[in-house]
């Protein structure tokens, strides 16, 4: 059994290829100096630019950001209302210096539960983005991986029921294809911030040999420089994907 899996187009030796990030702790970040939940929520997004910025620099290909997931509606209103009115606000801001940083931008989550003119953005900066192949970043919005693999398992069903899948085809290469992030490769480093020490429903599937990095920093006071150092820590990782080193 081969103990290390090919590298992918493009990958840098010793680079995580594709990191993954739960970023949390900016409520905590704006309770800590007096301020309402969605100061924290904007310093967060600020932080996202950065950390996109960084990532040809460091060998990062790919970056999957957590940015509100399928149980995020139980927040009050004012807070789910302000994180939408975020997220149309940075695609409007950032499109620009997406392009030019030749960031492709992809959505992942259930879109049936966003509002109409967050869809239409969303749609218009993956086409607007599509060709552009220095950075991957894909958004998680109304993202649950328990979620994802019960509409990818609806979809796989139907094409039993319709006579396009043979339920003997069904193997482990089979699940991704229907997957939100079926075009990615899986993470290989999931970072979390805040001091947290759980996925809390992230990438279930494609986290299955992911390295992981709980780190106490809160989001909104995550560097460039942190960013770097996990990522060239990543590099001295044995990752042996179950077998063993001769
Ligand atoms: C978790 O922190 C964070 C979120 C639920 C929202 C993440 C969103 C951003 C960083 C905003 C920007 C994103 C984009 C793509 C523009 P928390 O609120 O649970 O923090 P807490 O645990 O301290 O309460």
């Amino acid at each position: 059994m081969a103990l290390k899996r090919q590298p992918q187009h493009g990958q840098v030796p010793g680079c995580p290829h594709h990191v993954a990030i739960i970023m949390d702790g900016n409520g905590r970040w704006a309770t800590q100096r007096g301020r309402p939940r969605l100061f924290g929520h904007h310093a967060g997004a600020r932080r996202v630019r950065e950390i996109v910025e960084a990532c040809p620099h460091v060998g990062v290909r790919y970056l999957t950001i957590f940015a509100f997931s399928t149980e995020n509606w139980k927040r009050t209103q004012v807070e789910v209302a302000g994180l939408m009115n975020l997220f149309r606000r940075y695609i409007i801001r950032e499109t620009k210096a997406l392009m030019a940083n030749g960031v492709c931008v992809r959505f992942i989550g259930d879109r049936d539960r966003l509002d109409n003119k967050l869809i239409t953005l969303m749609n218009d900066l993956e086409a607007a983005t599509a060709a552009n192949d220095v950075v991957h970043l894909t958004i998680a919005i109304n993202y649950g991986g328990r979620d994802e693999v019960s509409r990818a398992t609806r979809r796989l069903a139907q094409d039993v029921a319709d006579g396009r899948l043979r339920p003997e085809d069904v193997d482990e290469e089979t699940l991704p294809r229907y997957l939100d992030t079926c075009v990615l490769p899986d993470p290989d480093l999931v970072i979390r911030t805040s001091g947290e020490a759980r996925i809390s429903n992230f990438l279930l599937w494609q986290s299955a040999y992911s390295e992981y990095e709980f780190i106490d920093t809160l989001w909104p006071d995550f560097t460039r420089a942190e960013f770097e150092s996990l990522c060239s820590a990543f590099g001295g990782r044995d990752r042996r994907y179950g077998g063993v080193r001769p």
